[in-house]
């Protein structure tokens, strides 16, 4: 327990309460108690019968002894009540505060892993590079990724990437804005390495020098427990990261993947997660990647938005992605869009 400056002037006005009750008691008591015997004795409270319980009218002075006990009594515990109160709701405000900072720090510490991606098309595509009309673009969507190595590899979803994916006209481009130590935002037109539409997944790698990569710790999601806190960290403009908290939902759910068949074991949570903070980490208090942040789709045919959020689950994550930075590809041939695929 924290013993406060407050806690200690509580305890000395308390104690100071007590010694004036027991002065007042003194005073009306003065000569009529036994155990201070006085020549002007004219009650005795403790040999009158009946004791002052019966408040004849002459025990007017053992009645006020009474009251100011009483009283001096009452201001006493009710300080040590209130102390020991404060006390407690001080702790808690500690614990919050401890909570809080704690938060402030995970999110300081990952927002510089968590890197924002544009899709872009290229309008004028045959236009000399450099010229004034090459610069031409249109920005199609933006979503997120982090930073999964040193050598520049970039873990994000496949469908925030898939016009790139797919596109074989070469109008596409895919840039990623990083945040550097010194708060400046540097934009890198990002190769896309390997893609997996069955499980969501893609990397593109970024040739940005090491020290502005700085990669998230790894977590594991064999042990996450439905509950447990996590935090999706989002970077859909490049400058303004984004933080949603919530907690586990629920573990070993299916989600569609870009070509229809399904997820197995994808991470259900209520932390928001939306088209701009899809493709980057949900984290576990640590600060370490539980699972990736996968947009929520849209009812096929609705446009409404199902509302429930996942993430797929890291373990999984893993296993893939050394696949798809060496071969491209976790199966033979390059993927097509599901044009049935709505990812919001
Ligand atoms: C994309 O990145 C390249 C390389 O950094 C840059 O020249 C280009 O202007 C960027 N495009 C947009 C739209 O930010």
């Amino acid at each position: 327990m924290v013993i406060g400056n407050g806690w200690v002037w509580r305890l000395v006005l308390a104690l100071m309460a007590a010694g004036l009750a027991f002065s007042h008691l003194l005073h009306h008591f003065h000569g009529h108690l036994t155990l201070l015997p006085s020549p002007h004795a004219k009650y005795d409270c403790s040999r009158q019968q009946p004791p002052c319980r019966s408040y004849p009218p002459s025990d007017f002075h053992c009645r006020q002894g009474r009251r100011a006990l009483l009283r001096g009594s009452s201001f006493l515990f009710i300080s040590c009540v209130e102390s020991l109160s404060r006390a407690e709701s001080k702790e808690e405000d500690d614990l919050y505060a401890v909570e809080e900072q704690r938060l402030i720090h995970l999110f300081e510490e990952a927002t510089r892993s968590v890197v924002s991606i544009q899709d872009i098309e290229i309008l004028n595509p045959k236009a000399e590079k450099g010229s004034a009309a090459y610069e031409d673009f249109k920005l199609e969507g933006t979503g997120s990724g982090f930073i999964w190595d040193q050598l520049g590899h970039i873990v994000t979803n496949y469908h925030v990437v898939a016009k790139l994916a797919t596109d074989f006209s070469r109008h596409q481009r895919s840039n990623v804005s990083l945040l550097a130590n010194d708060g400046t935002i540097s934009v890198y037109e990002a190769e896309l390495l390997g893609v997996d539409p069955s499980h969501d997944l893609a990397v593109l790698k970024i040739d940005a020098a090491k020290s502005c990569l700085q990669p998230l710790p790894i977590g594991t999601s064999l042990d996450l427990r439905v509950g447990q806190n996590c935090y999706a960290i989002g970077n859909p403009y490049g400058l303004e990261h984004t933080l949603t908290s919530g907690v586990i939902s629920g573990l070993g759910r299916e989600i569609p993947s870009p070509l229809g068949k399904p997820i197995l074991g994808a991470i259900q949570t209520d932390a928001s997660i939306n088209a701009g903070n899809s493709g980057g980490p949900l984290l576990d208090s640590f600060g370490r990647v539980i699972g990736v942040s996968t947009a929520t789709f849209t009812r096929q045919g609705t446009g409404v938005s199902s509302g429930v959020n996942f993430a797929l689950p890291i373990d999984l994550v893993r296993g893939l992605i050394p696949y798809l930075i060496v071969y491209g590809t976790i199966s033979s041939p390059r993927p097509q869009e599901n044009p049935t695929f709505k990812g919001i």
